[in-house]
């Protein structure tokens, strides 16, 4: 098993977005962007995905896989899974939270994923 755990300054993501419109495209699936576009107050749930990016990553223990590659998903009860290539990653778990400043993120990778 292993674990990845991420922490996210939500006011510093806006800055980066606002800043560099790019980045958003390099980062997130148009589904995550249509997703967090779909909120009066977007910049938690980017947040809080760029930080399930980085913690699945630090999960998964190399660096094969881009940032863009791994994305979230929700189920209809609003529970995250993770996709990688646009396809469910099952061995992988991923819990979110979200406040006005900061956005975590923890992963976890079963062994046989
Ligand atoms: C789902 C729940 C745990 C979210 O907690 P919260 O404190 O409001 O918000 P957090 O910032 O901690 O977490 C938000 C993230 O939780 C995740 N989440 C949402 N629903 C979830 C669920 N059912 N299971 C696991 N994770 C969930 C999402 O990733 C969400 O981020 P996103 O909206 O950007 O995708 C909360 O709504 C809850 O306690 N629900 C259970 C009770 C309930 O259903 N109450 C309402 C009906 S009476």
């Amino acid at each position: 098993m292993e674990i990845g755990l991420d922490i996210v300054e939500v006011p510093r993501i806006r800055r980066v977005i606002r800043r560099a419109p790019g980045f958003l495209k390099r980062v997130f699936t148009p589904a995550e962007i249509a997703y967090c576009r779909g909120h009066k107050d977007p910049w938690p749930h980017y947040a809080v995905r760029f930080a399930a990016k980085e913690a699945v990553w630090k999960a998964l223990g190399q660096a094969r896989v881009a940032l863009r590659d791994i994305s979230v998903t929700r189920d209809g009860r609003g529970k995250p899974s993770v996709l990688i290539r646009g396809r469910r990653a099952r061995g992988l778990k991923l819990s979110l939270s979200h406040g006005e400043d900061y956005a975590v993120a923890v992963a976890l990778k079963e062994d046989k994923a």
